[in-house]
């Protein structure tokens, strides 16, 4: 029976431990390989002792709606230029060796499936790769767990903050993760009602944004609700990384003087917490799919949701393209369709 080896990549995302758990039942509980968890990224094979811990069912209770991930994870963790900036790929290759590990599946997003790559094709190592990022960006699978999770956090967030907004006639910002695609604000603006949905892949244009603000007063709406992503620039302006949500609400307030503006940076909260069902059943789909995947030898493919069935493609072909929120997109239409401003 194999040795299989399982770690997370990246920053976390609500869903990886559900996947942790079942390649955990199906493939130590059900196929009888021997599983061992690695912590935090590839780091844990960097150190002695070995951080490692060896899955098994038992091991697993209570994992399926618990955020986070039990194994830990790092942004930090890339062998070809560990913390220390030195290249650790070799150590990996000896350490994996050492334990008798014959490959790894390997949670991750974007940036983890270039390093897995590079393993492959540099250092020989095989992987079979998860997609995981709650920004939905990856052009591979049709949606990334965690991803679900988030929305229904900023769209709760849109909800609470709709109340209060209404109540003091106020204009509400707030700012939700996305540096590069609008997924989120996208999703949870059209679900939670916002007037204007900022993204990143739309230079924003203040006048739109206050005209917006404007005629919502002048039918009798005194309030707004705007969704911004944290990597949204207004046009031909520059703006430092982490202010998307103050450069909306300083527009607003230079613009029309008398508005009341309020801004609530949504952060972590977006990653943190427990999975939505979706996303624990995505990823408990992902986690068997990635186990079929290695009892199939297809090493250097990726599990991921396309047209609803779970399928392996290559890490080559999933890492080749970014997705971003496009315009010919038909939620960007249905976002215009029901009023929302998208500033541009
Ligand atoms: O890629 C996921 C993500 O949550 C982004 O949406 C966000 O910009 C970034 O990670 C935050 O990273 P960190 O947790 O390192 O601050």
């Amino acid at each position: 029976m194999p040795t299989i080896g399982i770690l997370c990549g990246g920053g976390d995302a609500p869903g990886l431990n559900p996947v942790i758990r079942a390649v955990t039942k199906y493939g130590a509980g059900q196929r009888g390989w021997k599983l061992i968890g690695i912590e935090d990224s590839f780091n844990g094979v960097f150190e002695r002792p070995y951080r490692i811990r060896l899955l098994t069912p038992i091991a697993c209770k209570g994992l399926l709606g618990r955020g986070g991930t039990v194994l830990g994870t790092t942004n930090h963790g890339n062998p070809f230029k560990l913390a220390d900036g030195a290249d650790h790929s070799t150590q990996l290759v000896k350490a994996l060796g050492e334990l008798g590990i014959e490959g790894l599946i390997v949670i991750g997003g974007d940036g983890t499936m270039k390093i897995c790559q590079q393993l492959i094709d540099e250092r020989g190592i095989k992987i079979v790769g998860v997609p995981k990022t709650i920004d939905n960006d990856l052009s591979a699978t049709d949606v990334t767990f965690g991803f679900q999770s988030a929305v229904d956090c900023a769209t709760d967030a849109l909800d609470r903050l709709h109340t209060t907004a209404a109540s003091h006639d106020r204009v509400q910002v707030l700012e939700v993760m996305g540096r590069d695609a609008g997924w989120i604000a996208l999703h949870a603006g059209i679900s939670g009602g916002a007037d204007v949905v900022i993204v990143p892949e739309i230079p924003w244009e203040a006048a739109r944004v206050v005209r917006k603000i404007e005629e919502r007063r002048a039918n009798g709406r005194p309030f707004s609700m705007i969704i911004v992503a944290e990597g949204a620039v207004p046009l031909g302006e520059r703006i430092k990384p982490g202010k998307a949500g103050q450069a909306v609400c300083d527009a607003v307030e230079q613009l029309l003087p008398n508005a009341e503006v309020r801004l609530t940076v949504l952060g972590h909260l977006q990653r943190g917490g427990s999975p939505v069902a979706y996303d624990r059943l995505l990823a408990t789909r992902m986690g068997v799919g990635a186990v079929d995947l290695v009892e199939a030898g297809r090493w250097g493919e990726m599990v991921r949701l396309r047209d609803g069935r779970i399928e392996g493609v290559p890490i080559t072909d999933a890492i080749a393209t970014y997705r971003h929120v496009d315009s010919q997109s038909e939620l960007l239409r249905t976002a215009r369709a029901v009023g929302i401003e998208l500033g541009a």
